[in-house]
């Protein structure tokens, strides 16, 4: 009777040694190997109104600083032109925190990067949250611009090559959407640009062959569905990451949520890696 005992205590302590161990793999994974992976998501996009075939590659949310050193934007700037792309958009949140960090940070070193991205047909971003917050707002449109970027604050602009209208939205949550929005054009490919994935629920008259991309979430930043959905931030609006069709019928607008380069508020990421997105605009056929 004793010896049973002792077995069965015996067993319970290899289960919890498992367990403990399995816990602290997984954290030490979520911590220092899965932030610091890139993947490359491609997507290939039957985009009715454009007129030649046009590779997107959109990257986001990379908040440089504390947690995502400058000096990992050589690899992001390699990897972005090792795609070839013909436009390529930035989708805010560029420093997690510029207050905190601006005295380590070298910007310069991010400027040479970031300037170092090839794209024969234009770079263009958007405002994210934390590019007003944390007293990033005084430089963050300056030095997009100064890397080659142009900034579009609820502006838009034809690209007369690919009949695509490029549209870009202030952010949700910190900047103005209640001013004037820009037009949709007819019989182009509007390409909306949005940091908050809701932007997409507050525009009227989006056209069903519209595409909008947008990170602000992280994919959750742990990738596990039901947690991912308890700590999505505000301006969320229940997308979490990956394509999605704003309404059931087969010729929605699309909203391709991306789950963005850096990390926020916890250094982890777990079944969430960083992403570039690399999205062949097709003419179709
Ligand atoms: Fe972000």
């Amino acid at each position: 009777m004793k010896q049973k005992q002792i077995k069965r205590k015996r067993r319970w302590a290899w289960v919890l040694f498992w367990i403990v161990l399995a816990a602290l793999l997984t954290g030490l994974y979520a911590r220092f190997v899965e932030p610091n992976l890139l993947v490359v998501r491609r997507l290939s996009f039957q985009a009715e109104g454009i007129t030649a075939d046009c590779r997107v590659v959109f990257f986001t949310d990379t908040h440089f600083g504390e947690d995502k050193p400058v000096d990992s934007a050589k690899q992001l700037a390699e990897r972005i032109n090792r795609l070839e792309p013909d436009l390529v958009i930035f989708g805010g949140d560029l420093l997690d925190n510029y207050a905190r960090d601006r005295e380590q940070m070298d910007l310069e070193l991010l400027r040479e990067q970031l300037s170092g991205i090839n794209a024969p047909d234009g770079k263009y971003a958007v405002w994210g949250n934390h590019d007003w917050g944390g007293g990033a707002a005084r430089i963050y449109q300056e030095f997009m611009e100064s890397c080659g970027f142009q900034v579009l604050k609820n502006e838009s602009l034809l690209l007369e090559k690919y009949q695509i209208q490029i549209l870009g939205y202030d952010d949700y949550l910190t900047g103005d959407l209640e001013g004037q929005l820009p037009y949709f054009a007819e019989g182009v490919f509007p390409l909306l640009v949005a940091h908050e994935p809701y932007t997409a629920e507050l525009l009227f008259n989006l056209p069903e062959q519209a595409l909008m991309l947008s990170g602000h979430t992280h994919g959750g930043q742990v990738g596990i569905p039901w947690i991912a959905r308890q700590i999505l931030p505000p301006g969320s609006g229940g997308f979490v990451r990956g394509m999605y069709a704003l309404d059931e019928t087969e010729e929605s607008a699309r909203v391709y949520v991306s789950s963005g380069i850096g990390t926020t508020r916890l250094p982890l990421r777990l079944l969430s890696p960083p992403e570039i997105v690399c999205i062949d605009l097709k003419k179709p056929a």
